[in-house]
């Protein structure tokens, strides 16, 4: 029988790509979504007895913990202890480069979520990602480029070397499929650091349309977090990440994509011409 992995966020940002990358190896793929096509099976990390039923048979999971959650750890600690019991053997974690930011504290859930899959009894492969370039063309960066023709971030002239999401699913498809990934942790980028700036005057450019780049306070970030009713602790998260990114915390570039997968990179200008569609005037 074909190996089956449950991708948990199957119609997220990276669990869309990777589904069809490991249906092409004729895997068994059990996409999870809180509302199910006909293809995706139903998981929600807070209806606990859909667990049960997404693990059962499966092999190993890609596991993308809950959005929007500052107090994840609890749930996926009860899921990694079901998924023992049921056998499952591989889990491959998408974390985030922000567990190696200087003030990232110590008991933060993102670090305490890593220490839960290591400590698992079970193969582990966790991913660190730097920013997303799908937050300006389906992510959290979309609403205020359509709304406003603006991008607001408190990230000041900090740099960091944005990564496609199709890479991070490379990456997660070759942790999942190849043994000699397991006991890694891979601090995956994009191919060069940019400023928020520079990245909006990139996808203006594709687009052909003038998008503006807005530096604001952490104050006014924490405040439009606030308006829109971000979870405390998640939006304090935020906020780190974003003073980490200003302070050039997340300037490095790594040869992780190109060492797993065997070849480079997107970069940010090739992201931004494929995806130019999204932000142009219909
Ligand atoms: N975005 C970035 O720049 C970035 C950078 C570094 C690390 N990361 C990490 O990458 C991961 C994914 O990023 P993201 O959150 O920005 O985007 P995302 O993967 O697009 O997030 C949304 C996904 O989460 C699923 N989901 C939401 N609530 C759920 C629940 N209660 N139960 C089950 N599934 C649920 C949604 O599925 P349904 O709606 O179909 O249920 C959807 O597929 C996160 O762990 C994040 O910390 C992100």
């Amino acid at each position: 029988m074909n190996r089956s992995i449950l991708v948990l966020a199957s119609t997220g940002m990276v669990g869309r790509r990777l589904a069809p990358l490991l249906r092409a190896r004729d895997l068994d793929v059990r996409a999870a979504s809180r509302t199910p096509t006909r293809d995706q099976i139903l998981f929600d990390w807070r209806l606990p007895h859909t667990h049960d039923a997404a693990l059962d048979g499966a092999d190993a999971i890609f596991l993308t913990p809950p959005a929007m959650e500052a107090t994840a750890a609890p749930m996926v600690g009860a899921l990694l202890a079901a998924a023992q019991r049921a056998g499952l053997r591989h889990i491959v974690l998408v974390s985030s480069i922000a567990v190696g930011f200087s003030d990232e504290p110590e008991d933060s859930d993102r670090r305490r979520i890593e220490t839960l899959v290591r400590g698992s009894g079970m193969g582990w492969t966790i991913i660190r990602p730097t920013g997303f370039m799908q937050n300006f063309s389906e992510g959290f960066l979309l609403p205020g480029i359509l709304h406003a023709g603006a991008v607001f971030s408190a990230t000041g002239d900090g740099v960091a070397p944005f990564i496609d999401a199709s890479d991070i699913a490379r990456v997660a498809e070759a942790s999942l499929v190849e043994p000699q990934h397991s006991g890694a942790v891979y601090d995956v980028t994009g191919p060069e650091a940019l400023s928020l700036a520079d990245m909006t005057s990139i996808i203006a450019e594709a687009a052909q349309r003038t998008i503006a780049y807005h530096p604001v306070s952490a104050e006014a970030l924490a405040g439009s977090l606030k308006e829109a009713r971000v979870p405390e602790a998640y939006a304090a998260m935020l906020l780190r990440d974003q003073l980490a990114i200003g302070r050039g915390e997340a300037s490095a570039i790594t040869d992780t994509v190109e060492k797993v997968t065997g070849g480079p990179p997107n970069s940010f200008r090739n992201f931004a011409a494929a995806a130019a569609s999204i932000w142009s005037p219909r």
